[in-house]
């Protein structure tokens, strides 16, 4: 794997994570928000994230697997381990670190609705719109990206590349 090109340097990121996190903060003041945090991509934004949040919140982890590697999904997805925290009646928001095709989210959304959260959301950090294979459109997005395959800030390629500060393409 080599880096190509820096996307986002570490201090737009913490920008922007603050300014979703004020957003998020307006949105739900007044309530307790759980947090599910998509596994393993999404572990430093909703690290970082949480920090910044001035509602009283609990986080719970997913881990979903789709099936295929490399850089891309399959389709078929599965939950490979599932929250522990019921969220029926709650307020819910998902935490990912980036939505491409939109499969994962779109089942994600689907299989957690059926525990009747009060309100289910989701806050990506990346948004790869126009690579969408469903329909899907996120509530908070940190960035909207063009083309390429990043990884840092959490963010892998086959494993590699989650402990960079920045937000990097990658050459293909
Ligand atoms: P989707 O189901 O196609 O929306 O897939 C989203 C998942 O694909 C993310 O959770 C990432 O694991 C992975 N993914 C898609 N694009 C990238 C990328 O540019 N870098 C790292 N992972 C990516
Ligand atoms: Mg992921």
């Amino acid at each position: 794997m080599k880096v190509k090109e820096v996307l986002y340097t570490k201090e737009e990121i913490d920008k922007r994570v603050r300014e979703l996190a004020d957003t998020i903060s307006y949105d739900y003041q007044g309530n307790e928000l759980i947090l599910i945090c998509i596994l393993k991509g999404a572990f430093i934004f909703m690290a970082d994230l949480i920090r910044y949040l001035t509602v009283p919140c609990i986080v719970d982890f997913v881990r979903v697997a789709s099936y295929g590697s490399g850089t891309t999904s399959s389709g078929k997805i599965v939950i490979k381990k599932d929250i522990e925290t019921p969220i029926e009646g709650k307020d819910v928001l998902i935490i990912e670190d980036i939505v491409d095709t939109g499969l994962t989210l779109s089942f994600l959304v689907d299989k957690l609705k059926e525990r009747k959260p009060h309100s289910l959301k989701v806050c990506v950090f990346l948004d790869k719109k126009h690579r969408r294979e469903v329909e899907f459109n996120a509530d908070y997005v940190g960035f909207t990206m063009d083309e390429g395959f990043v990884v840092g800030y959490g963010l892998d390629f086959n494993e590699m590349g989650r402990f960079l500060p920045d937000i990097c393409v990658i050459e293909e």
